[in-house]
């Protein structure tokens, strides 16, 4: 039986009401969760897995924080350049903490979970949280009931009309 434990649980204090960002922070969630489920105490497989998956989870990352900050651009949100900084910031410390798991230092599979799990948990608290009622004030309400933000919207906000 394989047994699935999360270690962030989804809630819904973490949306933003706009379907893109929402979705992408739900994988986030799930990539930290998914890597949880591979600490498995023993050196050599949590290495092997941790080979196999840190580009395309780095990578994922790289996709969102360009996500957002097109959006804080498009609709001329003025906590861009601190937050652009944080995520700098984080990917960094995340490219130092790679170099040290793959050197045998210190790092251990859980430890580096457990950082990840703490820093999506702040940023998406502390400073996501900054743009999520901006965000919606120029988002539109859809057939479907979620909220997105098209190019009107961006338009309308750059224009000041939001
Ligand atoms: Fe959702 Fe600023 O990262």
């Amino acid at each position: 039986m394989v047994v699935s434990n999360e270690l962030i649980t989804w809630s819904d204090k973490f949306s933003c009401g706009v379907k893109l960002i929402d979705d992408q922070h739900k994988t986030l969630v799930e990539l930290v969760n998914e890597m949880f489920n591979h600490v498995t105490g023993n050196d050599l497989q949590e290495h092997n897995y941790f080979n196999r998956v840190i580009n395309d989870a780095v990578a994922y990352v790289k996709t969102h924080f360009a996500t957002e900050e097109k959006l804080m651009l498009a609709t001329k949100f003025d906590g861009y350049t601190e937050h652009k900084k944080e995520h700098e910031t984080f990917i960094l410390a995340v490219v130092e903490n790679i170099k040290d798991y793959e050197a045998g230092k210190r790092l251990t599979l859980s430890t580096f979970t457990r950082f990840l799990k703490d820093w999506v948990l702040s940023h998406i608290a502390l400073m996501d949280k900054k743009y999520f009622e901006y965000f919606k004030k120029v988002a539109s309400r859809k057939a479907d009931g979620k909220l997105s933000i098209n190019s009107e919207d961006v338009r309308n906000a750059m224009e000041g009309k939001s």
